[in-house]
């Protein structure tokens, strides 16, 4: 895509992000976000593409409330601003704000399809790690195995059919969450422990 900004200075702090939140993950959400504009916004590609690029990079000031961050950082670059209508510099600033899982309030299309993408291009890897940590603190003397089944058990309930993370905008990000999280789920029904074990170790290969 052809843009009127230079995005680059901004697409490069994903390098220096965690693996879940990391270049991978923003150009996961970008493709998944411009499939989606392409049926539901085909007039707004641009704008969301431009704002999946950018709506992590608050991370670079905290995790925390980092939509905001994000939100702040890109109100005060003039040269987005002076590349886009007003309302379109507007959905830009919304699609970051309102990206997160458990905030966002998206009202537009363009910001709708960001939260959406965001939530089906998470990590598996990572989410099953944070999943299975949780469970190990919890209760410091379950076995491993009764940690991975609670673990899984939980991305089960969570991002499988009927779970509440499912709950989403568009029913292509739907059919997307659940099959990212697919080889969890199927190795929790098959009480392959073996597999889940795997996963857990599972090491980014660069
Ligand atoms: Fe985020
Ligand atoms: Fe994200």
């Amino acid at each position: 895509m052809k843009l009127r900004i230079d995005l680059s200075k901004y697409e490069s702090m994903y390098d220096s992000f965690d693996n879940g939140h990391n270049r991978d993950h923003m150009e996961g959400v970008r493709r998944f976000a411009l499939k989606l504009s392409q049926k539901y916004c085909p007039d707004k590609q641009e704008i969301v593409y431009v704002s999946s690029t950018l709506h992590d990079i608050g991370l670079s000031v905290s995790r925390e409330e980092h939509e905001k961050h994000g939100y702040k950082i890109i109100k005060k670059d003039r040269d987005i601003k002076k590349a886009y209508s007003r309302d379109d510099f507007d959905l830009i600033l919304e699609g970051i704000r309102e990206h997160r899982a458990s905030t966002g309030k998206p009202k537009s299309d363009v910001a709708k399809i960001i939260k959406d993408s965001d939530k089906a291009y998470a990590d598996m890897y990572t989410n099953f790690r944070r999943a299975c940590e949780y469970n190990r603190n919890k209760d410091k003397k379950a076995q491993q195995k009764e940690v991975l089944r609670r673990a899984a058990s939980y991305i089960k309930n969570t991002f499988g059919e009927g779970g509440s993370a499912t709950d989403v905008y568009f029913q292509e990000s739907r059919k997307q969450i659940i099959g990212c999280y697919k080889p969890i789920i199927e190795a929790y029904d098959n009480n392959n422990y073996e597999k889940l074990e795997k996963i857990l170790n599972h090491k980014e290969d660069n």
